[in-house]
């Protein structure tokens, strides 16, 4: 199958719609972690570009880590399997962690990092998603924070791709509905 053109996706999220929601999540982790440090981890790819602004939207002192997982393999569909690639570089025993994602789609890469992440014993551990595709999630605990809840529509832009394409879009884009 081929993969659609650009103009074949339609404005979802403007670039001062994501940075205005974004400083609200970064002020919101702010006012819970008050007098507290974080460790916020990003799931590369897609979290790269949210990361790096939720970061400094948010003013307690914190560490920053990395991981990344797939299971898209490039295409539109999960595999359904998880695979680690590479994991964080420090412990997260007895601090406060927050996993930062791009999207929560069926919810399954979630479930395994979360269940992942909490057998290290964290302090406490917290999810932090831009997007949530929630008619699709199959989800094991609560996402703390939630940027914006979409439509079962496939996007790009601000992190996320088609094939590894337009992770550089300043805004969010999307199919129309299935
Ligand atoms: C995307 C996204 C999440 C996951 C969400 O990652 O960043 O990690 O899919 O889908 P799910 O809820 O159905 O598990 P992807 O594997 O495409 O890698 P990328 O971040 O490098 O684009």
């Amino acid at each position: 199958m081929t993969n659609p053109p650009l103009d074949a996706f339609g404005p979802l999220y403007t670039s001062a719609q994501i940075a205005a929601r974004v400083r609200e999540l970064g002020a919101q982790i702010s006012r819970d972690f008050a007098g507290e440090q974080l460790i916020v981890v990003g799931v590369l790819k897609g979290a790269a570009l949210f990361m790096s602004d939720l970061i400094r939207a948010i003013d307690v002192p914190l560490r920053c880590d990395f991981l990344r997982v797939s299971s898209y393999e490039g295409g539109l569909k999960s595999t359904g399997v998880v695979r680690f690639e590479f994991d964080i570089t420090q412990t997260i025993e007895d601090q406060n962690v927050i996993l930062v994602e791009d999207i929560v789609d069926t919810g399954l890469t979630a479930n395994f990092l979360y269940e992942n992440l909490k057998l290290r014993r964290p302090k406490s551990l917290r999810f932090c998603t831009l997007l949530h595709k929630s008619a699709n999630t199959k989800i094991n605990f609560d996402l703390d924070y939630i940027g914006f809840t979409i439509p079962n529509r496939f996007v790009i832009g601000y992190g996320l791709d088609l094939d590894g394409l337009y992770r550089n879009l300043p805004d969010i884009r999307a199919l129309p509905e299935d």
